[in-house]
């Protein structure tokens, strides 16, 4: 039976450096998948460093801005001196909590650019590296591009999820001959930096309203990841896949 991923290629993570993306390192390396981690030049690589070494794989960590197209293709470039690109993981991403009415555009455009810029910009880089030998990619969306988070403003995050979902599906039907896979996964509330800063009291409201009562660990996350990367499932393109404890069905 075929591996479902293939030892011995590279995967491209951006925003490995922690959080979800720090997970999905851990699940390619821990199947012998080499990892170039793409992140902000602020972020720190001795997690997603210490990781691929324990784990045995190359590795290498490129510094972008994912909103600077230039430098997003430069630094996913760099995924070829470790081997043959077959997998790629969307995961930069930022939150954005203002109310719509006085959003500055600035706001705005901060959140946009990186949630659906900075996905269209990997996806470009990384097709690049795939074109001919074909790949997979997978795009970090969310349930709020699904449904609007109750309790919460979340505008301009919402719509560049839903844009990341359905720029998955553009991308899947026009790289489908060159033999590339695109889908999304959307999780719900998940254990991260981004939520563990949060008040107790706004996690638990966020836990009471999921089906299943509490948030999703991270390799929750990563592990549906791995699936729609790899061999099982080789049919599946342009589809985005919940990942959320039940929240969108109640
Ligand atoms: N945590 C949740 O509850 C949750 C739920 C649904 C979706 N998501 C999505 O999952 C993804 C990962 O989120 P997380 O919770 O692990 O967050 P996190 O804040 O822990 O990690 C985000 C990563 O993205 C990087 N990043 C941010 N801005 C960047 C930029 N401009 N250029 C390059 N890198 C940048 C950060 O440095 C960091 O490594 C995001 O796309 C997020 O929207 C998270």
């Amino acid at each position: 039976m075929r591996p479902e991923l293939e030892p011995g290629r590279v995967a491209v993570v951006t925003g490995g450096a922690r959080g979800i993306g720090l997970a999905v390192v851990e699940a390619v390396a821990a199947r012998g998948v080499g990892v170039l981690c793409v992140d902000h030049p602020s972020a720190d690589p001795g997690a997603v460093e210490q990781a691929c070494a324990a784990a045995g794989v190359p590795f290498a960590f490129a510094a972008a801005d994912v909103r600077d197209r230039d430098a997003v293709h430069a630094a996913v470039a760099r995924a070829a001196d470790l081997g043959p690109v077959a997998y790629a993981v969307n995961c930069a991403g930022v939150d954005g909590l203002l109310g719509a009415a006085a959003m500055p555009a600035e706001e705005w455009r901060r959140v946009v650019e990186v949630d659906l810029d900075g996905v269209m910009f990997a996806c470009q880089a990384e097709h690049d590296l795939m074109a001919g030998r074909g790949g997979s990619i997978v795009n970090i969306a969310s349930m709020s591009g699904h449904v609007v988070n109750r309790g919460v403003t979340h505008a301009a995050y919402s719509a560049a999820k839903a844009g990341v979902i359905h720029l998955g599906r553009a991308l899947a039907v026009e790289w489908a001959p060159s033999g590339i896979r695109v889908n999304s996964v959307s999780p719900g509330y998940t254990m991260t930096a981004m939520t563990r800063t949060n008040a107790p009291e706004v996690n638990a409201a966020f836990a009471e309203q999921t089906p299943m009562g509490r948030l999703a660990e991270v390799e929750e996350v990563a592990e549906p990841v791995v699936f729609l990367l790899g061999s099982r499932a080789s049919f599946v393109t342009g589809t985005d896949l919940l990942v959320d404890g039940g929240f969108t069905a109640w």
